[in-house]
């Protein structure tokens, strides 16, 4: 049986399939002609978020009996495709939960204090002491998109800071919401009176592009976190309210397109804080997600239940 692995995992998670008896074939760089090739033989594929499974090269791999995420967006898998080919999608959608929530807290942080450019400057030789006058989170709002595992995470963390909270989620309960100390409100409500935004939604149709130039005016005033997912925020229209003052920052660990475009707009604008989709990237998260998704391939090969863990 071959598992091809395609992005990077964790060893924890490569071993535990080769432990199980699988050949274990890692192509981190494959890509057109050479990953189909790859795949025609694999019984399992297993991803991050670097590999698009689409009808085509699922189509040229008659084999396959699994794709895993390793991780918790499958929106670079086609499930729709996979279900038609009888194959199961699965990911690992609790492993990597903490690592985002820091992840974006460090960044509302690094955006509110402009922690990377005050260390440029100085890095640069520049004592810059009087140019950075920062915004504490403590008594501001934060306005939560999405109270899901990563947005609770996020609203338990920056609540414990002193921050006031409030939530759009038309798919939460006001009791979950209230739970937590947030208080559910429509898009504009939380977009007008949020100090703070932070986007924890998955992509979807309905969320492409969900906070764009009218959305942004209503946070006038204050600063954009997405660690969540590229395509939810109209990068141009945000890069256009940071250089603008209509926001005070941004802060954003994916991209529409990723790797991110070297001229993009978003790096011309000094306020903007960029990370190159680290939001899982701690040791924990990766041997998490990597050895749940290992378990999860060895269950569909031995045809026993696939249960996203
Ligand atoms: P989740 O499924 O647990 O939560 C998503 C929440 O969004 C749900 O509560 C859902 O009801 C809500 N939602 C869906 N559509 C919505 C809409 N139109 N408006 C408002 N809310 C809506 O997912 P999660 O585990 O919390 O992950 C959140 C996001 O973070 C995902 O996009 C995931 O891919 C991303 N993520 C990124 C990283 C990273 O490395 N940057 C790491 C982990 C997760
Ligand atoms: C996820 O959805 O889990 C994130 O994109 C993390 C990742 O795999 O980089």
């Amino acid at each position: 049986m071959k598992v091809l692995v395609t992005d990077p995992i964790a060893d924890a998670g490569v071993d535990r399939l080769g432990e199980a008896g699988f050949d274990v074939v890692t192509a981190y760089d494959a890509e057109g002609e050479r990953l189909q090739g790859l795949v025609r033989d694999a019984n399992a594929l297993v991803v991050r978020s670097g590999t698009q499974v689409d009808a085509a090269l699922l189509d040229a791999a008659p084999e396959l009996v699994i794709v895993g995420r390793a991780g918790i967006g499958v929106d670079n898998i086609d499930i729709d495709a996979a279900t038609d080919r009888g194959v199961v999608v699965a990911n690992a959608p609790e492993g990597n939960v903490r690592a985002a929530a820091e992840h974006t807290v460090a960044m509302a942080f690094a955006a509110a204090r402009s922690i990377p450019q005050a260390h440029i400057r100085l890095t640069d030789g520049e004592w810059a002491k009087g140019e950075f006058l920062g915004t504490e989170l403590n008594g501001k709002t934060l306005g939560i998109v999405g109270l899901g595992r990563v947005g609770q995470e996020v609203a338990k963390k920056l609540g414990n800071v002193g921050m006031d909270l409030v939530a759009y989620d038309p798919y939460i309960s006001a009791s979950r919401a209230d739970q937590l100390g947030a208080e559910l409100a429509d898009l504009e409500t939380v977009l007008d009176r949020a100090d703070f935004c932070t986007v924890h939604t998955p992509l979807t149709p309905e969320t492409e592009n969900l906070i764009g130039e009218a959305e942004l005016d209503r946070l006038a005033g204050g600063y954009l976190v997405n660690c969540a997912r590229g395509g939810i925020v109209d990068e141009p229209a945000l890069a256009a309210a940071v250089a603008d003052g209509t926001l005070k920052g941004a802060a954003l660990d994916v991209f529409a397109d990723e790797p991110l475009d070297p001229d993009s707009p978003l790096l011309d604008v000094e306020d903007v804080v960029v990370t190159p989709h680290l939001g899982a990237s701690t040791e924990a998260a990766q041997e998490n997600v990597a050895t749940s998704i290992a378990d999860q391939v060895v269950a569909a090969i031995e045809e026993e239940p696939v249960v996203n863990a």
